[in-house]
């Protein structure tokens, strides 16, 4: 009887192999038809819809990127054999179609992001064929109809920490757009640097920008506001949204740096951690950045932080003029002080009509439920979630298991976080969240979406950033965008094995979990930190030069895409 389960098991799995086609993520539903399309320089692309022409010119660029084929953008619209189409019956956001049949290719939607999203799976199997001697990419016919599972799916990147530079946002953009990830949450700011330009206080660049996790006295790296409408407009042409972190009032450090006026206080391990907050003038040059940022990210939302502030609060209870404060509000604890502080400023927030996006701290707080996203982070404290959801709160689920990706994604790797020996694999991302959270809990309406978050103070080139992001960013995008009677771990070790070669082609370098030796780790340097729990080790930060050591001859060398950075004198 087991034998015959077990046959039956392996047919089923085969047919879903054989069923295959290799798209990340994996679509609702597939179905494969009789015949071919095939695609060459005289395949004709093109929409009766103006609104989608920017699609068009977009598909037209990558494919000719993928394969050096050159598809012909048909002026009149209606007869192309790739046929873009704005549906009247509504669906989704990010939902559609995609029709290949022998004669034409149709991706139609009720909205753009669907017809973007539609080409991307089109894109994805064109890259996955190789072209014949005429040129001829061969098409298997077939039907895809998709939706997603999740509105948010992000990726949350740490540039405080170390600097990448606009060319590579950009090109992260377009791995996330290729995923269909959609929502770019960028860590600006931070204890070791301050990365976005405010006018109204430049120093918070000049001096704020100076020095990374790994060298405290490098040159000021930060993005001007120019940089930063670029990346926001180069990410909105792919649907991908872009929140900014301004992190308060712990992780404050380089600001305070730039102005110590507004500083917080320090005691031994965190100098200047906090901002103040028994000093008026704190709460206006806050406003005053919030605003400035505000105008620059369309998307009317603003992470504010909240994170780990214990650390800097000892600083407070020592400080006279905050002690005086929470005696006049008759405050019991400096956590009540921390919570005013933070609804202050989502105050701000909210009276710009922003969102206030914070981390699972916020949630012992009173920020308004129908203007704050709380993003849960801390697995091991499942009773946050609860707590949110209970408060009405909508939640992004980022917790560190599995989805913080500087941690360690298997064994033999030796460079990263852990949690207690877990690692984060790709196969547990792209499990996720159906294995962790309690299906109660999932099947609340006020979840959102999945993030990933890659802390980078063990990343310090390129080379290791994509080595700590690839595959999972593949992972990734089947936890947020697949349903769980979609998932396959065959199918989609199948899928993961067929994209690594558009890594080798896009020069990636990637962790190969079926073959690890092919491409062995890349060490930055090794941090004189304990890996610890949390994200603890802040307090080691900007303390000393850590030195480099390459434990091997992959071991990365900086590429300097740093396009966005302007010099300025070193501190003596
Ligand atoms: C965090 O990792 N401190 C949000």
């Amino acid at each position: 009887m087991k034998f015959k389960l077990l046959i039956v098991f392996l047919l089923i799995a085969a047919y879903g192999r054989a069923q295959n086609l290799n798209i990340i993520p994996q679509p609702q539903s597939v179905n494969k038809q009789e015949g071919q399309f095939y695609l060459n320089n005289s395949t004709t692309v093109g929409t009766t819809d103006t609104s989608l022409l920017a699609l068009v010119s977009y598909f037209q660029k990558e494919v000719h990127k993928a394969k050096s084929v050159a598809l012909v953008q048909n002026v009149n619209g209606s007869g192309s054999l790739i046929d873009l189409k704005l549906s009247s019956n509504q669906q989704t956001i990010g939902a559609y179609t995609l029709n290949i049949t022998p004669e034409h290719i149709t991706v139609s939607s009720s909205n753009k992001e669907g017809v973007f999203y539609g080409l991307m799976s089109l894109l994805q199997l064109i890259k996955d064929q190789q072209a014949d001697n005429d040129k001829n990419i061969c098409l298997q016919a077939c039907k895809i109809t998709d939706a997603p599972r999740y509105q948010w799916r992000g990726l949350m990147l740490d540039e405080a920490r170390h600097f990448f530079g606009k060319e590579k946002v950009k090109q992260l953009l377009d791995w996330m757009a290729y995923y269909k990830l959609n929502k770019f949450h960028w860590h600006l700011t931070d204890v070791q640097g301050w990365r976005i330009e405010i006018k109204k206080y430049p120093k918070l660049t000049t001096i704020g920008g100076m020095g990374n996790y790994s060298d405290t006295s490098a040159e000021a790296e930060y993005y001007t506001q120019n940089d930063i409408r670029e990346i926001v407009d180069y990410a909105g042409q792919r649907f991908i949204t872009v929140i900014p972190e301004i992190d308060m009032p712990g992780h404050a450090t380089a600001a305070n740096r730039a102005y110590p006026e507004y500083t917080g206080g320090s005691v031994a391990g965190y100098p200047n951690f906090t901002f103040n907050p028994a000093n008026e003038n704190t709460y206006q040059y806050l406003a005053d950045i919030i605003k400035e940022t505000n105008s620059l990210f369309p998307a009317h939302m603003i992470h504010l932080g909240g994170d780990e502030v214990a650390y800097g609060v000892k600083a407070w209870s020592l400080d006279t003029a905050i002690a005086r404060m929470m005696q006049k509000k008759n405050f019991d604890g400096v956590n009540q002080l921390e919570q005013y502080f933070f609804k202050r400023m989502a105050d701000t927030v909210t009276s710009l009509n922003s969102k206030i996006l914070a981390w699972d701290e916020a949630t012992g707080g009173s920020l308004p439920p129908d203007k704050t996203i709380i993003f849960w982070w801390r697995q091991n404290l499942p009773g946050q979630l609860h707590l949110a959801l209970q408060k009405n709160y909508q939640v992004v689920l980022c917790p560190r298991l599995p989805l913080y990706f500087d941690f360690l994604q298997d064994t033999g790797l030796v460079a990263g976080r852990n949690w207690n020996g877990v690692f984060n694999r790709v196969t547990d991302v792209y499990n996720f969240p159906d294995r962790q959270v309690p299906a109660d809990e999932l099947n609340s309406k006020l979840i959102v979406g999945v993030q990933a978050n890659i802390w980078t103070e063990t990343i310090e080139s390129e080379k290791r950033l994509d080595f700590m992001l690839f595959p999972r960013i593949a992972g990734l995008a089947e936890a947020a965008w697949t349903l769980p009677e979609q998932k396959n771990e065959l199918v989609f070790a199948d899928k993961l094995k067929a994209d690594f070669k558009n890594y080798d082609a896009a020069g990636i370098y990637y962790y190969n979990p079926f073959e690890p030796s092919l491409h062995p780790e890349v060490v930055d340097f090794v941090p004189r930190i304990k890996l610890v729990k949390a994200r603890s080790y802040v307090r080691h930060a900007s303390k000393r030069r850590h030195g480099k050591i390459n434990h091997n001859k992959y071991a990365s060398s900086k590429k300097g895409h740093k396009s966005s950075k302007r010099s300025h004198k070193k501190r003596k």
